[in-house]
């Protein structure tokens, strides 16, 4: 099948049965995004499906032919890191960072979807993407200065 990943079509043989998730980092060696439950349950696996978050865990690869993936190997520009990566760095939104890909991919398009209103708001639809090490105050400060268009690159 071929996969439009990152702006670019991938050819893969895969199993009808694989998941997106695995396809990604399996087959075409794009381990940014994460495995953590392979349940569900964690966000760590958060991609974009034609600009949607999607859990790629619970994705399978043969249903996202034809349509848009971005994993957050694809997220920076030419003209350097999205916004929200250069917010993550600014406020430590990390710690461990093996949430961070989800937690960067789920925060992109939670601003895109006009979710980031209040720091409850913001919490609210993050509250899918866990992380063991508790960066969480970091992390809505880093989306809540993007959100107020005051972050380095911001608007870009
Ligand atoms: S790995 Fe997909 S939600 Fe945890
Ligand atoms: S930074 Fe370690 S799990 Fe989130």
């Amino acid at each position: 099948m071929a996969l439009d990943v990152n702006g670019r079509t991938r050819k893969v043989a895969l199993d009808p049965r694989v998941t997106l998730l695995d396809a990604l980092r399996d087959h075409l060696g794009l381990v940014g995004t994460k495995k953590g439950c392979d349940q569900g349950a964690c966000g760590a696996c958060t991609v974009h499906v034609d600009g949607k978050r999607v859990l790629s865990c619970l994705t399978l690869a043969a249903q996202c032919e034809g349509r848009a993936v971005t994993t957050i190997e694809g997220l920076a520009g030419p003209e350097g890191p999205h916004p929200v990566q250069a917010a993550f760095l600014e406020h430590d939104g990390f710690q461990c960072g093996f949430c961070t890909p989800g937690q960067i991919m789920s925060a992109v398009a939670l601003l895109e979807e006009g979710r980031a209103g209040s720091d409850e708001e913001i919490r609210e639809y993050m509250s899918g993407n866990l992380c063991r090490c508790g960066a969480y105050p970091h992390m809505v400060a880093a989306i809540r200065e993007v959100a107020s268009g005051s972050g380095r690159g911001a608007g870009a």
